[in-house]
């Protein structure tokens, strides 16, 4: 068969979407080309709220593998589909399920804070989920005088724990692609760009954070730059984001703190990937209905909050 150029495989991309029913969702990490095709473009929270509301047969979810769940559990009815089976999420795998039933023995009545980045059957086993959008008002939403473990992102949690003033425990995940933006970058740029605004993730280390003028999840990043005065902003988080921050808001410049904040694992999906996903309805997500049941109730509570 002879190769299709990208029209064509967006061509064929359109024409399976409609027999199909289907919806894309994209994270904003992902490749340009994939956004493009896009139905809904967002982050986590975003994209969730989307899984669980949108009208369709089919979900081709371009992000990793627990966003990909999230949309499942939220949509028990609908086929998901992960484009690559193997886009996962270093961060969600630093936290497993047995690992939290043994923490939880250990204390007593503490209350379990999951970020997203989780997989499935850690959400079984926590309180309540959050985003990097809602971390602070998930937290905030738990009595004082309860203990809480924070999990698996130890600088989300450590960022939000110093917002609020309250002590949690950390769980010690990390993000190895947010922890490659040091305090030393953001300085070059800062001198490189005096007039320039910081905006970082706040999965970058609180050293990191504590320099930047904000701290947001990439949606929020995308509204901020929209909304305010500057004209050049240094964004510390994952380069997929530029692409979509100069097509909503062309008038700025903005300026990666680095080059190397590149999640691999968001670049795995390409468009032919979308296109073999819909031809072939891979990979389906297939979760036991004990833990979409259990899941659920953790991720339905963050977005009553939200
Ligand atoms: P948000 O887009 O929700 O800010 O999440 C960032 C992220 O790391 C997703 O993997
Ligand atoms: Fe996971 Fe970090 Fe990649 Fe997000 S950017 S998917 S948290 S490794």
């Amino acid at each position: 068969m002879t190769e299709l150029n990208q029209n064509e495989i967006i061509g064929r991309i359109q024409k399976l979407k409609k027999e199909k029913n289907a919806v894309i969702l994209v994270h904003n990490y992902q490749l340009g080309e994939v956004q493009d095709i896009g139905d809904y473009v967002g982050d986590s929270l975003g994209l969730s709220i989307q899984a669980k509301e949108a009208e369709c047969d089919v979900i081709v979810f371009c992000g990793v593998r627990f966003m990909a769940e999230t949309a499942k559990i939220l949509s028990p009815d609908k086929t998901v589909l992960l484009p690559v089976a193997e886009a996962g999420c270093p961060m969600a795998d630093m936290a497993t399920a047995d690992q939290l039933r043994k923490f939880k023995k250990e204390h007593p009545g503490v209350v379990a804070v999951a970020y997203v980045n989780s997989t499935a059957e850690l959400k079984t086993e926590v309180d309540i989920c959050c985003t990097s959008a809602n971390a602070e008002k998930v937290v905030a939403s738990i009595p004082k005088d309860k203990e809480i473990i924070f999990l698996p992102d130890k600088n989300l949690g450590a960022n939000v724990a110093r917002d609020l003033g309250r002590e949690l425990m950390l769980w010690p995940g990390f993000c190895p692609t947010h922890m490659r933006i040091s305090k030393k970058m953001i300085n070059q740029r800062k001198e490189e760009f005096p007039d320039a605004l910081v905006m970082v993730h706040p999965e970058c280390e609180p050293e990191v954070v504590e320099m930047a003028d904000v701290s947001l999840s990439t949606g929020g990043m995308l509204k901020f730059a929209a909304e305010t005065d500057a004209k050049q902003i240094i964004v510390g988080t994952e380069l997929g984001i530029i692409h979509r921050l100069k097509i909503e808001t062309p008038d700025k410049i903005f300026i990666p703190v680095s080059e190397q904040a590149i999640c691999p694992n968001m670049k795995l999906i390409e468009l032919h990937d979308v296109l073999n996903a819909l031809e072939n309805m891979e990979t389906e997500i297939i979760l036991e209905a004990e833990i979409i049941e259990k899941a659920r109730a953790s991720i339905e509570k963050m977005i009553a909050i939200s």
